[in-house]
């Protein structure tokens, strides 16, 4: 453990450690609901909880972890995108997760990527509404953006934020093209569960993992809270908590 903001932060030698960890949490949140009326997520796509999504079939297929009585919210969705696009959040929930586990199909939310702008707001207001209902978030487990954006809240983000469709930045979407490949452009905006949104979550669980993100990383540990690095108001919260790998701590490599 080493220090930082007023977050704990924890290091592990590697990415498989760290995501085991974070596994922990969930089954921690899942076997002893910290809300009233069972475990509730918000959950993250992208590379980083990809180990974490193995190890929870894992725990699901060789020693029955149940999510029957979970509820499942992404943090966030491109928009506009089909459902059925490769590329979307929701294909990737599809075959991390949701596919491989009990998870209940009207427990897993996801920002509708499919939804005219008209529509937008009204939707916005319905997961609100459905997190509300749902008990509000027990565990938040979060990505980083190389911009330090938590779910598509990007630099310039309010901390009481609510979700809501925004356009995504210019360092997103470089990170988006890699991703859509070439001779597709992706999305300019996305839809997010604010920051105010994320940060009601009872305990909140950020990782980070890989050389790449070790200068983000540094920042954030040395950020006071500040809308141009929205994951600092990470330290605003009561229990939250940054798992990290070595290599995301800029000493030593990947694995070390
Ligand atoms: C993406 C997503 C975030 C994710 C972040 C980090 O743009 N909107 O929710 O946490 O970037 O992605 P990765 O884990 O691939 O580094």
């Amino acid at each position: 453990m080493i220090g930082g903001g007023s977050f704990r932060v924890r290091v592990h030698s590697d990415r498989e450690a760290a995501s085991r960890a974070l596994a922990d949490r969930v089954e921690e949140e899942l076997r002893h609901p910290s809300g009233r009326r069972g475990p509730v997520f918000a959950l993250p796509t992208g590379h980083t909880p990809i180990p974490l999504y193995r190890e929870l079939r894992r725990r699901h297929r060789e020693q029955g972890l149940s999510f029957r009585e979970a509820w499942c919210f992404n943090l966030d969705e491109y928009w506009p995108i089909a459902a059925q696009d490769p590329h979307s959040f929701h294909a990737f929930m599809r075959e991390h997760f949701w596919s491989a586990v009990d998870l209940r199909g009207e427990r897993c939310v996801i920002p509708n990527g499919d939804l005219p702008a008209g529509a937008l707001a009204e939707h916005c207001a319905w997961i609100e509404e459905r997190i509300r209902a749902a008990g509000g978030i027990g565990l938040a487990v979060l990505g980083l953006g190389r911009n330090g954006h938590l779910g598509f809240n990007e630099p310039g983000s309010a901390p009481d934020s609510r979700t809501r469709r925004v356009e995504l930045d210019a360092v997103t979407r470089i990170e988006a093209a890699r991703e859509f490949g070439e001779g597709a452009t992706p999305p300019r905006h996305g839809l997010t569960l604010g920051l105010g949104t994320i940060l009601e979550a009872r305990r909140v669980v950020l990782a980070a993992f890989g050389a790449e993100k070790a200068s983000i990383v540094r920042r954030l540990l040395r950020s006071r809270p500040d809308p141009a690095l929205p994951a600092s108001f990470l330290a605003t919260h009561p229990a939250a908590e940054i798992l990290l790998d070595s290599a995301a701590t800029g000493e030593g490599g990947e694995g070390a």
